[in-house]
């Protein structure tokens, strides 16, 4: 979890996180509200802990990005990392505004067709695909495979021409760049498991072409996640890819496509990310001049900014060095804090609250697990059990990554547009959770000897 003594700074306060999240507000009586829904009404009809999504949020961010692409003349498509956000209700906002899917699993491949995005418009990445989800990504159609090796190329090649298909591909290519981002998020150098590396990527290139069932479209790349620190890792990596692109087409090898993955930072704390103008800048300083069709696969720069978590005081208990505020959110719901020490903004949904003194708290959750922990020594008033909190920016990895640790059920999501909102995901019945377990016979209560 984020310790404040972690940071040079100081904390931003709850009115900075508050200035610096257009699609939240403080209505003097109602509160905290998601667009110009308060949080207390979905606390109150829906329970918590909850996800809450605002719809134009999502729609505003997808429409800033596609038209720095545009704005930069780059010929690109984005694919949405559904790995982010999941939800049907996110992929088919989405898809109305024109982005495919970027998917790494079969339940992935499901989702997006179930949210109505069309096969041609979804490519399949990941360091491990099964035999089985490569059969179907053929029997779909979709639009691209991305390659992670020699090995996955002969696997799948092997497969379609069984199947007596040829499967879009590209390969992704390791540029042995570092992100600089947390170290379980950075995927673009040579000791992580993605992708092959640059000085191994013409040979290989060369053999997929010629590799029955497969139609070879050129390169793919994706460095990390998370990046905030400028946009020289962005520039070295497709700087590395277009040298890479006149290697192969001087070799005489088909290259028309390059899809150049996501990975857009956002600001958690008090980070200042490059946004969607420099990296279309890097893009096209990269990889504009070559006649490229391009193609991007952001996830957390989307969504991750349009959710907040709500959730309620159990109880605060005073110890004797720390005041602890115990949340009915868990890291069972939000694992980032526990799993990459991240920083997220805490916000009480009361005004009063919101406009009360603040002192040190840690806020936790209530999971056996000391890492439960959403943030240690935080500047937060008084906040007894029964009041509500929003943990922001947790639109991205949020939902996604949760679990039913603990034995306790996946929380709802809630989309908000304006002042309407719907359920989008109902909350995880106790039947549910249980369900597809059974006791064997052989451990029925009548056998088991008293
Ligand atoms: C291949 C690939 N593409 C895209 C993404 C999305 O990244 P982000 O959510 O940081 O934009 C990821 C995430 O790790 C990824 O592995």
């Amino acid at each position: 979890m984020a310790d404040a003594t972690a940071f040079d700074t100081p904390d931003p306060t709850l009115g900075e996180l508050l200035a610096a999240r257009p699609m939240l507000s403080m209505h003097p009586s109602a509160g905290l509200c998601v667009e110009e829904v308060p949080l207390t009404r979905l606390a109150d009809a829906v329970g918590t802990p909850a996800w809450v999504y605002s719809a134009t949020t999502l729609r505003s961010r997808a429409r800033a990005l596609t038209g720095a692409l545009s704005n930069a003349a780059l010929n690109a498509h984005c694919h949405f990392a559904v790995k982010s956000n999941p939800n049907l209700a996110v992929l088919a906002l989405l898809a109305r505004e024109g982005f495919g899917a970027d998917i790494v699993s079969e339940g992935e491949m499901r989702a997006a067709r179930a949210a109505g995005i069309p096969a041609r418009n979804i490519v399949f990445s990941g360091v491990g695909k099964t035999e089985r989800e490569l059969r179907l990504a053929i029997a779909e159609d979709i639009q691209q495979i991305n390659l992670e090796s020699a090995e996955e190329a002969e696997m799948l090649s092997a497969i379609a021409t069984t199947l007596g298909r040829t499967m879009r591909v590209a390969l992704r290519v390791n540029p042995h760049v570092d992100a600089k981002t947390h170290a379980k998020i950075t995927t673009g150098t040579d000791e992580n498991k993605f992708g092959v590396d640059v000085p191994l990527a013409p040979d290989l290139y060369r053999r997929i072409c010629a590799l029955p069932g497969l139609e070879p479209l050129g390169l793919a790349v994706h460095i990390g996640s998370q990046i905030t620190r400028g946009i020289g890792s962005y520039a070295a990596a497709y700087r590395r890819l277009g040298e890479l692109v006149v290697a192969l087409r001087a070799r005489g090898l088909p290259v028309p496509r390059v899809d150049c993955g996501g990975g857009l930072g956002i600001p958690y704390r008090d980070e200042t990310p490059a946004g969607p103008e420099a990296l279309a800048g890097a893009i096209h300083s990269g990889l504009g001049n070559l006649g490229l069709e391009l193609m991007l696969e952001p996830g957390r720069w989307i969504c991750g900014p349009a959710g907040v978590l709500l959730s309620r005081v159990v109880i605060q208990k005073q110890g004797t060095a720390r005041r602890f505020v115990i949340l009915d959110a868990a890291m069972n719901d939000l694992i980032r804090p526990a799993m990459y020490e991240s920083w997220h903004g805490i916000l009480p949904v009361s005004p009063t609250r919101f406009h009360a003194p603040v002192s040190a708290a840690d806020v936790v959750g209530p999971v056996c697990e000391s890492s439960d922990t959403f943030t240690t020594h935080r500047a937060l008033p008084d906040l007894p059990g029964g009041e509500l909190v929003a943990i922001l920016d947790a639109g991205a990895y949020g939902a996604s990554m949760s679990s039913t640790y603990n034995a306790r059920p996946l929380a709802p999501e809630i989309l908000v547009e304006g002042a309407r909102w719907s359920v989008v995901r109902q909350r995880q019945g106790y039947d549910a959770l249980l369900a597809g377990q059974s006791v064997p016979d052989w451990l029925a209560p009548d056998r088991l000897v008293p």
